[in-house]
This record gives C-alpha cells, sequence and structure tokens, in this order.
C-alpha cells in the first residue's frame, strides 16, 4: 500500500490498468443453485470483451456482479476501475434485454430523463439529448412513444438512455436478441461506430457467435452451470471494421467454426 491510499482495498491510481477484474468470483443463489464458480478474468480499458456460453450458465448473473447489483459470494471479488464494486455506480451503463422505457412519455423525454435523474444542466442536458438521437438516427421518432416505435429503434432508445449518461464502462445483456438478422446487423454496425468514437470498456452477452466476432477484441467462453471460464480468444481484425470486409477474412471463418465446435453447435 502507498502511503496515503484511499485504504487496504483500493489499489493506488497506478495500478488500475484495467477497468474491470474478477477474482475467483463465486454466486449461489439462495435454494443452492451454483450459478458460477470461481470466474476470473480482467478486461483491460477501453477493450471490447463478449461472452459466450450456454443458457443458464450464469452470463446475466456476471454481468450483474460487475454492475454491482448482486455481490460475489465471500472469497471472491470484483473490481471496477480498481475500486471494489459493492453496489451500482456512475462510472457502468447496463444496457438489459428488455428496456426500461416509461411508456407514457415520449423516446426523446425518456432518453432526457435519464440524466435528469443524474442532475446535469438544463443546457447539458438538451445538448446530449440533440447528440444521441442524432447519433442512433431517432431523431426523425423523438416525439413517439415507446409502444409506436420499431423493436430496432426501441432498442436504440434504449442504448440511449445509457449513452447519455457517458459511462465509461458499457454492460450489455443481449441487448439485440429480439431483433432479426438485418436489424441486428445494422445496430453492430452503428454500435462499433460509437465504440470507436467513445472508446468505452464494453461487455456484450449475445449468442451470436458471428455477432461476438465481428464486433469484439475478445471473446470469452463460459461452461455450462457453474459457469466458468474455459475459453478466451483474442480477436485481431484491424479496425475499424466493417461487415463486408471483417467478415471475409479467412479467420473469420475459422474463428466462426472453433467456436461453433466448442458450444457444440454441429
Ligand atoms: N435471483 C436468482 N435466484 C435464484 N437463482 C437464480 C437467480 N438468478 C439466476 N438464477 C439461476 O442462476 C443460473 C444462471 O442464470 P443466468 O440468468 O445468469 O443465466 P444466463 O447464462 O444469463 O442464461 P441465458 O443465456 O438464458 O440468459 C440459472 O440456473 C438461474 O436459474
Ligand atoms: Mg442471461
Amino acid at each position: 500500500m502507498t502511503p496515503g491510499s484511499p485504504g487496504a482495498e483500493e489499489q493506488p491510481v497506478a495500478d488500475r490498468a484495467s477497468a474491470i477484474s474478477t477474482k475467483n468470483a463465486s454466486k449461489t443463489f439462495e435454494g443452492g443453485t451454483v450459478a458460477l464458480e470461481k470466474v476470473s478474468f480482467e478486461v483491460a480499458r477501453s477493450q471490447f470483451v463478449s461472452i459466450l456460453g450456454p443458457s443458464g450458465c450464469g452470463k446475466s448473473t456476471l454481468l450483474r456482479m460487475v454492475g454491482g447489483l448482486i455481490p460475489a459470494d465471500a472469497g471472491g471479488e470484483v473490481r471496477v476501475l480498481g475500486q471494489l464494486q459493492r453496489s451500482p455506480s456512475s462510472d457502468v451503463g447496463i444496457v438489459f434485454q428488455t428496456h426500461n422505457m416509461l411508456p407514457w412519455i415520449t423516446v426523446e423525454a425518456n432518453i432526457r430523463l435519464a440524466a435528469e435523474m443524474r442532475g446535469l444542466s438544463t443546457s447539458e442536458i438538451a445538448e446530449r439529448t440533440r447528440r444521441i438521437l442524432d447519433v442512433l438516427k431517432l431523431t426523425p421518432y423523438r416525439s413517439l412513444f415507446p409502444h409506436q416505435l420499431s423493436g430496432g429503434m426501441r432498442q436504440r432508445a434504449a442504448f440511449g438512455q445509457i449513452l447519455i449518461l457517458r459511462p465509461q464502462i458499457l454492460l450489455l445483456d443481449e441487448p439485440f436478441g429480439a431483433l432479426d438478422a438485418l436489424t441486428r446487423d445494422q445496430l453492430n454496425v452503428e454500435l462499433l461506430r460509437l465504440w470507436e468514437e467513445g472508446k468505452q470498456t464494453v461487455i456484450l452477452i449475445t449468442h451470436s457467435i458471428p455477432e461476438a466476432v465481428f464486433l469484439s477484441d475478445r471473446i470469452l467462453v463460459m461452461s455450462d452451470r457453474p459457469g466458468r471460464i474455459i475459453a478466451d480468444i483474442a480477436i485481431d481484425f484491424p479496425r475499424p471494421r466493417d461487415p463486408q470486409h471483417t467478415r471475409a477474412f479467412p479467420e473469420f471463418t475459422e474463428h466462426v467454426l472453433t467456436l461453433n465446435h466448442m458450444m457444440g453447435v454441429h
């Protein structure tokens, strides 16, 4: 510990190279379900990491632990930006599969609300809202109510609610799960553009192997429950990526085949 450091549990600033780190993070729920077993990994700042794994293996549980929504069992730890993660923090934005929009206010008002709750100034909120609507191509639909949106628009709006807070870390739990393949591909490209601009640290949970290979710097593969990390695969296609070029690399198909095999898809 360096003199004057904030406490025995905090790391000095110089050691905070990793944005996220878990050490022996396990989770047994009441009733005895062992969801995760000794999960340890580090995610460097600005890295885009995807997590693949069978249904029920503990992916959402892991994400909720990283987001500070549930604690790890005693003996394990989760750190975000060097700090032990005990409760949700403004550094971390989480996008769940089901959106959190209020049905009785417009898309624009829903996006703005997140910033209002954070207490930003009126002019800052107006500028951020304008920019988010523009980047997410929602400006023409800003006065619609959530039920009047298509699935893809609703998903973009849910991203907007998080992005307006400019979190350093984005945790995405199957955000494209309910969308058709074409909309999903389009949103993948938009997500990449946003990420290339902001270089947030991202953990994306997905069931789509090609999506994970296209987007990620790295893919973590989890075992059946209790979830453990059984593979950590670097994906080093050049960036910026675009679907046509990136998917044309022979290594793209090789990664997809390897992961298919690992996940039992034949
Ligand atoms: N709050 C809870 N209480 C009890 N058991 C839970 C709770 N949350 C999750 N579980 C159990 O923990 C296991 C892992 O669930 P989790 O939601 O993390 O899986 P997942 O990998 O995200 O699955 P999917 O791909 O289907 O979303 C499951 O067996 C689930 O039933
Ligand atoms: Mg899940």
